[in-house]
């Protein structure tokens, strides 16, 4: 099976202390924190922001995948950098123009990655793949964590996966939401290769213990 990479999503996690969330994330071998930035508008829930993703920047080596849910990524770029992102992710749907939001996380020195939702082909993400690092085909509606993973969108995936095979790119697919030990095994043979994993995690009673399980619903 193909090698891939965990992201959790600090969504569901006990938000009474981060920092000692962010270092169990650390010290469980997860190979990246996913931060959802949400505004009340593109999505219908509020989250965090910049300063507890610099909180989380100061607790942990991690590398911060910071998923946008907002109307004008591109307004906000330089502040998510500067506040510890490493990959930033935002959706095609969003106002803003993808091949200057794309220049500007670039130009900042971080992985950029554009993100489509359950109702947006695959197809949309095709003229900018050759620009970013990861592109992410949302299974749930975005907005909240502990929904049903879309079993349809495996599809898009599979298409992606084609796209970028046959070309020989070096673009990940990430896959975000409803992933637990049903579904993981599912998405990686889609052919996805970073996996969200939100609710499924913290609901473990050791981060370590969930991420083990995982990794065998895929090997097996
Ligand atoms: C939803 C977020 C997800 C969310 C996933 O809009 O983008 O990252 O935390 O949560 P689960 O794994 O519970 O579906
Ligand atoms: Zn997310």
């Amino acid at each position: 099976m193909r090698k891939f990479y965990t992201c959790a999503s600090v969504l569901s996690a006990d938000m009474r202390n981060l920092e000692k969330v962010s270092k169990e994330l650390e010290s469980s071998g997860v190979d990246m924190l996913h931060f959802d930035v949400m505004d009340g508008v593109f999505v219908p829930n509020l989250s965090f922001g910049f300063p507890i993703l610099k909180a989380v920047d100061m607790s942990t080596n991690l590398f911060l995948d910071v998923h946008l849910m907002i109307t004008d990524p591109l307004r906000y770029i330089s502040q998510t950098i500067s506040a510890g992102a490493d990959l930033i992710t935002f959706h095609i749907e969003s106002s803003s123009a993808p091949y200057e939001t794309i220049a500007a996380i670039k130009n900042g020195g971080v992985k950029a990655g554009i993100v489509i939702k359950p109702g947006t082909p695959y197809e949309a993400i095709l003229p900018f793949i050759e620009l970013v690092d990861v592109v992410l085909v949302m299974t749930v509606e975005p907005g909240f964590g502990g929904q049903s993973f879309m079993e349809d969108m495996l599809d898009k995936v599979r298409a992606l996966r084609k796209y970028i095979d046959d070309r020989n790119l070096s673009v990940h697919i990430q896959v975000d939401g409803g992933i637990n030990d049903k579904t993981i095994a599912k998405a990686v043979e889609a052919g996805a290769d970073m996996l969200v994993v939100g609710s499924y995690l913290f609901n473990q009673s050791s981060i370590s213990d969930g991420l083990e399980v995982l990794r065998n619903a895929v090997s097996e």
